[in-house]
């Protein structure tokens, strides 16, 4: 799962509703070297998407591979890996991204995508569990922390192996809105770290742990 050469060539992967600003927290810590990589390519499920014209409009190729064009998962999933390969990816980053990947896609870049979860997992994830969903659950348990993890991509929602976490506080009076929003800080920083640890080829994954050497 580590990297040989930098910089490395990161796609990043989003759905329709994405806004794309984990997009954009990516993009802007490659250009400023925080990240020794370079976004190669933004693939959506759909071209007219915030997050594919944020990319376009800051000169990152975009391409569109439309689930719905597709006969089967299966089918989707070669589709996919033609555009990944097309690029030379070495990373894959779902950023808003709302399916579950095809299993050849997964096998094919085995630790080598990425997730970003807005709580703690394995708290608030798996099927359902996006957007406001993921803080009124959070909200209506009664945690006095969530928060965000980068975790690396299996057969499944959210429960790959845990890169990194950020501890965020819920306050007194927090709607979904206010909670995401002060999540949604920490995923911008999390992310780019995760991808420089990446990078840099310091994370092994030992069974569901990952090790940051
Ligand atoms: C983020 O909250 C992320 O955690 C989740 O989807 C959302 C995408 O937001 N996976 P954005 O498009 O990156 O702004």
């Amino acid at each position: 799962m580590s990297s040989t050469k930098t910089p490395i060539n990161i796609a990043v992967m989003v759905s329709g509703h994405g806004r794309g600003s984990n997009l954009q927290a990516i993009m802007d810590a490659c250009k400023e070297g925080r990240i020794d990589g370079r976004v190669a390519v933004v693939i959506g499920v759909k071209d007219d998407t915030p997050a594919m014209e944020r990319a376009r409009s800051q000169g990152i190729l975009t391409v569109e591979v439309r689930p719905k064009e597709f006969a089967t998962d299966e089918e989707y999933g070669e589709g996919l890996l033609a555009a990944l390969s097309e690029y030379q990816i070495d990373l894959v980053c779902l950023a808003g991204y709302m399916r579950v990947l095809p299993s050849s896609v997964v096998r094919a870049y085995r630790w080598r995508i990425m997730n970003i979860h807005p709580a703690l997992i394995p708290l608030f994830g798996g099927k359902g569990m996006y957007g406001e969903h993921v803080h009124q659950a959070a909200l209506d348990y009664g945690v006095k922390v969530s928060g965000c993890t980068v975790h690396f991509v299996d057969e499944e929602y959210d429960t790959g192996p845990i890169i990194l976490q950020k501890a965020v506080p819920v306050e007194e009076g927090d709607t979904p809105e206010t909670l995401a929003a002060r999540i949604l800080v920490q995923e911008h920083i999390a992310y780019s770290e995760a991808i420089q640890l990446f990078a840099q080829a310091r994370l092994r994954v030992d069974g569901r742990v990952v090790h940051v050497l």
